[in-house]
């Protein structure tokens, strides 16, 4: 009788698989003496300051709704920013829409530049959330595997062979979550050399922008030639720890920006009004929080990243976002079969490579959104478990 009901579901639903990260965090959240590295998602605090402009904002001005784009002063704020960071300048009239998270972002951009079958091409691994949404907009994900040996990059060449006749849009998410790879300055303009030679967008998930280490963050919009064909998605989650506010935005020509935001003014109206508040203190006074917890993040990756290698687990030297992505396969193992004898065996929780796509198969991501104490215990119970393989 419940089967009956598959057939009111929309076909492009059953398309896409029910993410197995939910049952193995659903259990891992109810397991004794667990260490999560699964959830990726900063550990700190919402910086005070940041907290409380937002509340003083609830008991001073009226919290209704915004304009559809976002408060003036945000988009502004926001402007501002990206031309201070990477002297690329958006028009904070016509040209940025702030959403609910970089989330809502993807849906409302995939929503409006897929007509049924047009291709997306999406080096993986990549976000769990990028695929499916491309499917859910009726577009078709067109995957292009990176691989560690060209230290998580997409090869400009596998782009250029993944091309056709349907390709919308070159989607990439640089910082890289699960890999914490970054896209070289070199890369990034012969991809964009693709993009210009065949008259296809970008879309460039740039969240993870401030949490970047020995290297400088690439803006894609920035490259020479690039802002009129590049998407751009931001938010605050990740750099300023405000997950749970819900606030990004997109950035992109005015004529797409409309489209975009005709989604958005329909589906949510507009972001939060306390989170935009929020987002907006963030950038006038986030600064030291960045790179306070970006310079923590830093020392934390260097202890996972040399443990695992000293314990046989290849692991690839992330410079961005907040990911370890070791190769189990010295173990014998799938990254699945690992993940589930770490947690069962060790109470640690890490999240298996296949959830962001087939190349990650060997792999498992490492989130070091935890304690330095925390994380130097959950490297000990997986030594214990390495040693036992
Ligand atoms: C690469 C990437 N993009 C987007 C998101 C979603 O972020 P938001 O909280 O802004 O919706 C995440 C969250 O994990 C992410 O890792």
């Amino acid at each position: 009788m419940m089967n009956d009901y598959q057939r009111f579901v929309a076909a492009r639903i059953g398309r896409v698989p029910v993410s197995g990260l939910h049952r193995f965090f659903g259990i891992a959240a109810v397991m004794p003496d667990v260490i999560s590295l699964g959830v990726g998602e900063p550990d700190f605090a919402t910086p005070a300051p940041i907290a409380e402009a937002a509340f003083a904002a609830v008991y001073k001005k009226a919290i209704g709704y915004t304009a559809n784009s976002g408060l003036l002063e945000l988009r502004e704020a926001i402007s501002a920013h990206l031309e201070k960071l990477y002297n690329v300048s958006f028009d904070a009239r016509n040209e940025i829409l702030v959403t609910v998270g970089v989330s809502e972002a993807l849906k409302c951009v995939f929503s409006a530049i897929c007509n049924p079958g047009d291709e997306i091409i999406v080096p993986n691994p990549c976000f769990v959330a990028y695929e499916p949404e491309i499917i859910f907009a009726d577009g078709t994900p067109v995957s292009v595997e990176c691989l560690a040996e060209n230290n998580f990059e997409p090869l400009a060449a596998d782009i250029r062979a993944a091309v056709t006749e349907k390709t919308k849009a070159i989607f990439l998410g640089f910082p890289n979550n699960p890999t914490g790879a970054t896209l070289t300055r070199e890369n990034a303009i012969e991809i964009a050399r693709i993009a210009e030679e065949n008259d296809i967008l970008i879309v460039s998930d740039e969240i993870y922008d401030r949490l970047v280490y020995v290297v400088e963050h690439v803006c894609f919009p920035a490259l020479p030639n690039m802002k009129p064909r590049t998407i751009l998605l931001g938010g605050f989650s990740k750099d300023y720890a405000m997950t749970g506010w819900r606030v990004g935005y997109i950035c992109a020509p005015a004529p797409l920006l409309e489209a975009f935001s005709k989604i958005h003014q329909y589906a949510v109206m507009s972001a939060p009004t306390i989170s935009q508040f929020a987002a907006l203190a963030a950038l006038e006074i986030g600064e030291p929080f960045v790179e306070e917890m970006r310079a923590e993040y830093d020392r934390r990756r260097k202890l996972v990243v040399s443990s695992l290698n000293e314990m046989g687990l290849d692991c690839f030297e992330p410079k961005g976002a907040f990911y370890a992505f070791p190769s189990v396969a010295k173990t014998n193992l799938t990254g699945d079969e690992f993940a589930e004898k770490l947690l069962f065996e060790e109470q640690v929780a890490v999240v298996p490579g296949s959830a962001f796509g087939a190349g990650g198969a060997n792999h498992v991501r490492i989130a070091y959104c935890k304690s330095f104490e925390q994380i130097e215990i959950a490297l000990e119970r997986i030594q214990k478990l390495v040693n036992k393989l």
